[in-house]
C-alpha cells in the first residue's frame, strides 16, 4: 500500500496542484527567459485550469503528481512526477520551475521528487528528460552520476536508479541543503 505523501521536505511545504495554481503557473510558464528549455504556456488562466482539470484525473490514477512548494506563504515554485509507472517502477520528473525570486530551493524541489519516487511510490528508476544546454538542471542531475539514456532533438534523456540515488543523496544534502534549513 502507498504511504500518504509528505506535506513537508527540507523545509518547503509541498502540496498536489489545484486549479487555483494556475495564475501562479501561468505567471512562471509564460516567461520566455524562464522557460528557455521547457514548454512556454500561453498567458491565459482559463487555458491552465482546464489543463489542470485534465491533471487531475490523471491524478486520481495514480500516473501524475504536481507539487506546489511554498516557503511559509512564498510561492518557491512547481515540478512534476510524471509517468508514473508500477509495473515497470519507473517515472519522470519535468515541469521543474522555481520563482527566481527565491535562492537555493532547486536542489530541495529535486530530492523532495526522488524521496517520493523512490520511498512512498516504491519505484526504482527515474528519468528526466533535460535540454542539452541547461546548465543549471543538468548539474543537479550530473551530482547523481545519472546515466545519459540517448539524445533526442537537442533534449538529453538521463536516469537515476534507486542505488545510485542512496549512494550519493547524503553528499547532495550536506553540500547543498543542510545548512539553508
Ligand atoms: C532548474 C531550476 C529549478 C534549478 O534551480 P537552481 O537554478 O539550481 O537554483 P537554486 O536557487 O537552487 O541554486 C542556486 C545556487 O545553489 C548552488 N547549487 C545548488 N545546487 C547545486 C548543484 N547541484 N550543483 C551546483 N551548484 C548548485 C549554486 O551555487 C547556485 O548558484 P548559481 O545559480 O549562482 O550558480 C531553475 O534553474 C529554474 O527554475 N530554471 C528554469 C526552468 C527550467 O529550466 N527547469 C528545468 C527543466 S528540466
Amino acid at each position: 500500500m502507498l504511504k500518504k505523501l509528505p506535506n513537508e521536505a527540507y523545509g518547503l511545504s509541498l502540496s498536489l496542484v489545484e486549479i487555483s495554481d494556475a495564475s501562479d503557473i501561468v505567471a512562471l510558464r509564460s516567461s520566455p527567459e524562464l522557460t528557455k528549455y521547457m514548454v512556454t504556456v500561453e498567458k491565459n488562466v482559463e487555458k491552465q485550469e482546464e489543463w489542470i482539470n485534465e491533471y487531475k484525473k490523471r491524478e486520481q490514477r495514480g500516473e501524475d503528481l504536481y507539487f506546489a512548494y511554498r516557503q511559509k506563504d512564498l510561492l518557491v515554485g512547481f515540478a512534476r512526477i510524471s509517468h508514473i509507472n508500477y509495473e515497470k517502477g519507473t517515472c519522470s520528473l519535468s515541469s521543474w520551475i522555481k520563482n527566481p525570486a527565491v535562492q537555493s530551493v532547486g536542489s530541495r524541489m529535486l530530492l523532495s521528487r526522488f524521496d517520493i519516487a523512490f520511498e512512498y511510490l516504491n519505484l526504482n528508476e527515474v528519468h528526466a528528460s533535460i535540454h542539452k544546454d541547461n546548465n543549471k538542471a543538468l548539474r543537479h542531475w550530473q551530482c547523481f552520476n545519472c546515466s545519459l539514456e540517448g539524445k533526442e532533438n537537442g533534449y538529453n534523456n538521463v536516469a537515476i536508479s534507486i542505488e545510485e540515488y542512496y549512494k550519493i543523496k547524503d553528499s547532495y544534502y550536506k553540500k547543498f541543503i543542510k545548512n539553508l534549513i
